[in-house]
């Protein structure tokens, strides 16, 4: 099969890279390289002792967008490529909806002008909202807190209403739950510009000294410890999740599926200080302050439609995700 990735040289965009490439699949990536960097390729060739086809195009350009299309034939897409800044997408609302709604509604109407008809595409537990309940199912109410979250659920209404309207086309949404970890190697791997604002890279930064301590926001939450309470899941567990979904799309039925990839398993922030300095032998010093605004007490999801229909599930322990997400900074620092 010929995949297009878009956004194929960021976080979870150069692991899936891997993972299809060593399944023999022929890749084509398209990026504009807003927030990832141009030697990923080469790092991605270097894992996997394969070559692949880069653009470097932005999805708002439907001209360039149009010419991957029509240079290629491409059997499916996988579509990665958006902002996901929760605090600036607060900021900055037109920029996350112009990039994220408008590069999708490119891409997807292009996608439909060539008669390329699988999509997987990269959506995200905020669209749950703060949930009445743990673990969370993927029929459970939608609600979003911010711009960010409100571009992933218009998308994923959009892309509904576009299976609805066309039955060739076929979509599968994944809803991430806390991507964490690099590939073991240590080569690829999350590198946010600045100062990170999710746990693990920010972890990494203490540990390497870049930062003097962590701010955990708030011990004062409904969890077992006072501490937030998230579904971490190893990187390269979620990137084989889109080889699954790929798979199920290879059945005769059409129409929009949506399947939430996560362990399953929820681990405080004190879990995931505890676990990095043991494994790591590290200390990471910290302070208890304030909760950060829009976060909520616990989310962790019930994956097992995931399991049911995709026959996907997280293989990886949380000593692995921060013993690789240690080695990548200690190799990219
Ligand atoms: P990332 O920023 O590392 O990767 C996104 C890539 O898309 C970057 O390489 C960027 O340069 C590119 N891009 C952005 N806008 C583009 C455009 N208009 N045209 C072409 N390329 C463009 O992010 P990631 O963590 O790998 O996330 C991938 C997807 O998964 C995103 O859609 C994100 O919203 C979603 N997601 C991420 C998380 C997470 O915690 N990392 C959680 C849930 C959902
Ligand atoms: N946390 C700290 N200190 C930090 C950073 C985070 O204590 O410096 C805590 C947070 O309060 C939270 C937990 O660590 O309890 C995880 O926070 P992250 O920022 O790593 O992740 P979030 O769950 O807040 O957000 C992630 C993605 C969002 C996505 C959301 C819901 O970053 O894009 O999951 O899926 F919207």
């Amino acid at each position: 099969m010929t995949i297009l990735v878009t956004g194929g040289l960021g976080y979870i965009g150069s692991h899936t890279c891997v993972e299809l490439l060593e399944k023999g699949e022929n890749l084509i990536v398209l990026d504009n390289l807003s927030n990832s960097k141009l030697d990923t390729i080469e790092k991605i060739e270097k894992i996997t002792n394969k070559t692949f086809k880069f653009y470097k195009v932005d999805l708002l350009n439907k001209e360039e967008v149009k010419r991957v299309f029509d240079e290629n034939e491409i059997d499916a897409v996988i579509h990665f490529a958006g902002l996901k800044a929760v605090g600036e997408s607060v900021q900055k609302p037109l920029l996350y909806y112009n990039n994220n709604i408008t590069g999708t509604l490119n891409l997807v109407e292009i996608m439909q002008e060539h008669q390329v008809n699988k999509l997987v595409f990269s959506s995200s537990a905020t669209v749950y909202g703060n949930p009445d309940r743990v673990p969370i199912k993927e029929d459970m109410p939608l609600s979003t807190t911010n711009p960010y979250g409100s571009t992933k659920l218009m998308l994923e209404q959009v892309l509904q209403d576009i299976c609805l309207a066309n039955s060739q086309f076929k979509v599968v949404i994944l809803r991430y739950f806390n991507p964490i970890g690099a590939h073991k190697s240590g080569i690829i791997g999350e590198n946010p510009n600045g100062i990170p604002n999710n746990l693990m890279p920010y972890i990494c930064k203490v540990a390497s000294g870049k930062l003097n301590f962590l701010n955990i926001y708030g011990n004062d939450y409904e969890t077992e410890d006072g501490t937030g309470v998230r579904d971490y899941i190893h990187v390269v567990d979620l990137a084989k999740g889109h080889l699954s979904a790929l798979e199920r799309m290879e059945k005769n039925d059409s129409g929009a599926f949506i399947y939430n990839l996560g362990t399953g398993k929820g681990y405080s922030v004190m879990d995931i200080v505890k676990t990095f300095e043991n494994e790591n032998n590290i200390k990471i010093n910290y302070k208890m302050v304030e909760r950060r605004p829009g976060d909520i007490a616990k989310s962790f999801a019930d994956p097992s439609k995931a399991l049911m229909e995709l026959n996907w599930k997280a293989e990886k322990t949380l000593k692995d995700m921060v013993r690789d997400a240690w080695k990548y900074e200690i190799n990219n620092s």
